[in-house]
């Protein structure tokens, strides 16, 4: 798997600010979590979702997690410590999303948050989490559409010509494109969820995206906001050779004329210097919002092939 050794980078403290509380209290009594007494965190990390997910569940459920960065796994005892504090017992192992470790029927609950948009075949990771649900059981997947994103309006972009803007989105694309090509994941799946899971065969498919923003506007004093003003200039000094080999491999395998991209990319790197700058003085002002579904089925009794049949012969 692609990530490994290298998926800290998907954890900052921002991540604590992803969710309204009162938005996971109503998606919990939607799908009646409080029912759940056997969960499973597909691609946990450092539990950032196990951590908001595990408290709804039902008092004194089983919770596993699972992740293929041996790292994580490693350093999860800090973190699980805390929740058996709370009377959950929580405990992490290695495992790949592709070929989970544990046996068919195990889990009233199997869930993931940004995992899928990582993985290689996620219909594939989604029939193993289909394995391991027992029948009846609930799957939840929470992933973004991070290409939207680029699209939203900002006091930043409003100076740039609409050509411009489509040029913006269309690298932005043809990379996303690439990076799926050459079986890298998919940062922008969220929309494409709810038609996975019908063709996996999962039933009462429900689907909602998160309510949250984080808007911005100077002088970025909300804790939250200073979060995602320093992760941004964080980010964007980041113009490491390594990051811009992996992304014009992207690009080229996405369709785009490796021509280009020099170009492409020096534009790039000169619209995040100066994104940095405005943030710094202050003048940047825009919604923060991001498509985050939230997608919803349960695991038939039967099979989909002895569903059919039971249908036949009926
Ligand atoms: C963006 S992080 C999300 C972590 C956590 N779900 C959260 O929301 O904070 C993606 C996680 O998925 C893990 N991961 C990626 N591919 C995986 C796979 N094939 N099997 C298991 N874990 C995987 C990474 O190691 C990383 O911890």
């Amino acid at each position: 798997m692609n990530e490994t050794g290298h998926s800290e980078e998907y954890f900052g403290d921002y991540r604590d600010h992803w969710w309204n509380a009162d938005f996971v209290n109503l998606i919990a009594q939607r799908l009646n979590l409080a029912s759940k007494h056997s969960a499973l965190d597909v691609g946990c990390g450092l539990g950032h979702w196990t951590r908001i997910i595990a408290p709804h569940l039902a008092a004194g459920a089983i919770v596993r997690g699972v992740d293929a960065d041996p790292k994580w796994v490693r350093d999860a005892p800090a973190w699980t410590a805390t929740m058996r504090d709370r009377g959950l017992d929580v405990r992490v192992e290695y495992g790949d999303a592709l070929s989970l470790p544990f046996a068919d029927a195990s889990f009233d609950f199997v869930t993931c948050q940004t995992v899928l948009i990582h993985v290689s075949d996620p219909q594939h990771a989604m029939r193993e989490m289909l394995r391991v649900l027992k029948p009846g059981g609930l799957l939840l997947c929470v992933e973004p559409d991070n290409l939207c994103a680029t699209t939203m309006r900002s006091s930043f972009g409003d100076e740039f010509t609409s050509k411009e803007c489509a040029e913006g989105y269309e690298f932005a694309l043809t990379i996303e494109r690439g990076r799926r090509v050459l079986g890298r994941g998919d940062h922008s799946l969220g929309g494409l969820v709810p038609g996975y899971f019908n063709q996996v065969g999962l039933q009462q498919i429900r689907t909602w995206i998160s309510d949250k923003a984080i808007p911005l506007y100077p002088p970025y004093e909300r804790a939250e906001q200073r979060i995602i003003v320093d992760g941004m200039k964080a980010w964007q000094q980041a113009d490491d050779p390594a990051r811009k080999s992996e992304t014009r491999g992207f690009f080229v395998a996405g369709g785009g004329d490796a021509s280009q991209f020099d170009a492409l990319w020096a534009r790039d790197v000169e619209n995040q210097a100066r994104y940095a700058q405005a943030i710094g003085a202050g003048s940047v002002v825009l919604g923060g919002a991001a498509l985050m579904c939230l997608v919803s089925g349960i695991k038939p009794n039967l099979s989909p092939s002895a569903e059919a049949d039971v249908a036949r012969r009926a």
